[in-house]
């Protein structure tokens, strides 16, 4: 297992080019299931878990080839319903093979995917959307067999305690494109990943109404084409490195990304009179250097358009940084904060009241061992060690390979003082 030495008190300058989203692509791979023809599927990035769920797909029986980087062609023609628990029990976002194969198969046989360490993960709503749809769900030793005599179009709801659910709706409305009918799902995620998927699916030929709005409409259909699609940039990459940049007083060009997809951190760091400006035509955001002149926030986060649960952990660096008390209120995994002990090891002054975080900033970080336990946590211990006087070593790292390309090697390139080495 490997870990991180980073050296902080270093500012970061230059460009910083996004790669694809994570997010996106998962469910964009699962698209492949839906067609018995090729698909292409283009800025792909190079993390673990695209890895994770290749080998997810190859199990299925689909022909998978990596003609150049970032490039993955799919094809999908003599596949099985039955997912292996080794591969699934690996990453959450396996579950979206589960609404392709019930469009194409009728069946899927699904292992739960188990525990989560930002909280409780549940499947209710994908399930509910499934049984809607005229799927019978049987629970066999951990084992998730749904099968379809008739698919029917239907009327489905998709809010629950915490709002819509993206995997859920990406699930959903992958199963209804290939169900005979007029499925409608209100409630359902607007966020730009679910959006990418829409357009990914029309190219193949659904019909899908109401994209981008909580209300989708999808006339099914018995067949769908191949698609050769690029995906969005990654706006939970770019605004870390924006975060990056304000942390370390650096001045930076992040571009590749729709700037418009975060416009909830736009808001908040313009309340409180961060030099950024947005260059929506481009794609693109230069940070500059404003750190003495930033005011305390209080912030929550929600289901797009809101605030991202994906940006909170690197948002608490920030927080520390600017003397005064901030708040971040947790609304989409009110346990998501396992990253605050950590970051008390490195001096910082946090507490959790219910799903609140309460920072206390402007006092200095000094390095320490920390230990990260989930991918954006891990970001947000990064950030916090640029910024530490001495060194910071972050231990199972291994969580920010899972969805940050080339992380090390992105802040390095921007000045930042990294050291990857093996544990042992
Ligand atoms: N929920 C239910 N029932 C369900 C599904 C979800 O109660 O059937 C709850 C969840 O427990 C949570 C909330 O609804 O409290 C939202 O969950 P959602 O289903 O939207 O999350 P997800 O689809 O499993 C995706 C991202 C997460 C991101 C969330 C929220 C992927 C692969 N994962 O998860 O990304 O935090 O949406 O935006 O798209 C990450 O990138 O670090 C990450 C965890």
């Amino acid at each position: 297992m490997d870990k991180v030495c980073i050296q902080g008190g270093v500012s970061l300058n230059g460009t910083v080019e996004i790669s694809g989203a994570k997010n996106a692509c998962m469910a964009m791979m699962a698209a492949a299931l839906l067609t018995d023809e090729v698909c292409t599927l283009r800025n792909v990035p190079q993390l673990r878990d695209v890895a994770f769920f290749v080998q997810l797909l190859q199990s299925l029986g689909v022909s998978v080839q990596n003609p150049e980087p970032h490039t993955w062609q799919l094809q999908a023609k003599n596949i099985t319903h039955e997912a292996a628990y080794d591969l699934v029990r690996q990453m959450r976002a396996s579950v979206c093979i589960m609404g392709p194969l019930i469009g194409r198969l009728h069946q899927v046989i699904m292992p739960l995917p188990g525990g989560c360490v930002i909280g409780n993960r549940p499947i209710d709503l994908h399930l509910n959307g499934f049984k809607a749809l005229g799927c019978s769900i049987d629970n066999q030793s951990g084992n998730l067999h749904v099968k379809a005599k008739h698919l029917k179009g239907n009327s489905i709801y998709l809010g629950g305690r915490f709002g819509s659910t993206v995997t859920g709706t990406a699930n959903v409305l992958m199963a209804a494109v290939l169900t005979p009918g007029v499925t409608v799902i209100d409630c359902a995620a607007c966020e730009p990943e679910i959006v990418d998927l829409c357009t990914l699916l029309q190219q193949m030929g659904a019909s899908i109404e109401g994209v981008g709005s909580p209300t989708l409409t999808i006339r099914g259909t018995d067949h769908l084409k191949g698609f050769d699609y690029t995906v969005i940039g990654d706006r939970i990459e770019a605004g870390t490195f924006v975060l990056a940049g304000l942390i370390t007083q650096g001045t930076l060009h992040i571009k590749g990304f729709q700037t418009q997809h975060l416009n909830a951190l736009w808001h908040l760091l313009d309340n409180i009179h961060a030099d950024i400006s947005i260059h929506e035509a481009e794609g693109s955001v230069d940070v500059k250097p404003c750190l003495d002149r930033l005011t305390p926030f209080e912030t929550t986060t929600l289901p797009y358009p809101g605030y991202p649960t994906d940006l909170q952990a690197q948002l608490c660096v920030l927080g520390l940084c600017i003397p005064g008390i901030s708040l971040i209120t947790e609304r989409i995994y009110p346990q998501r904060f396992m990253h605050l002990p950590e970051l008390q090891r490195l001096g910082g002054q946090t507490w959790l009241e219910g799903s609140t975080a309460i920072l206390k900033g402007g006092t200095p970080l000094s390095g320490a061992e920390v230990m990260a336990s989930d991918l954006r946590a891990s970001a947000a211990l990064y950030l916090a060690g640029l910024i530490a006087s001495g060194t910071t070593s972050i231990h199972r790292v291994y969580h920010v390979d899972r969805g940050y390309e080339r992380f090390d090697k992105k802040l390095q390139a921007l000045g930042a003082h990294i050291q990857r080495m093996d544990e042992g």
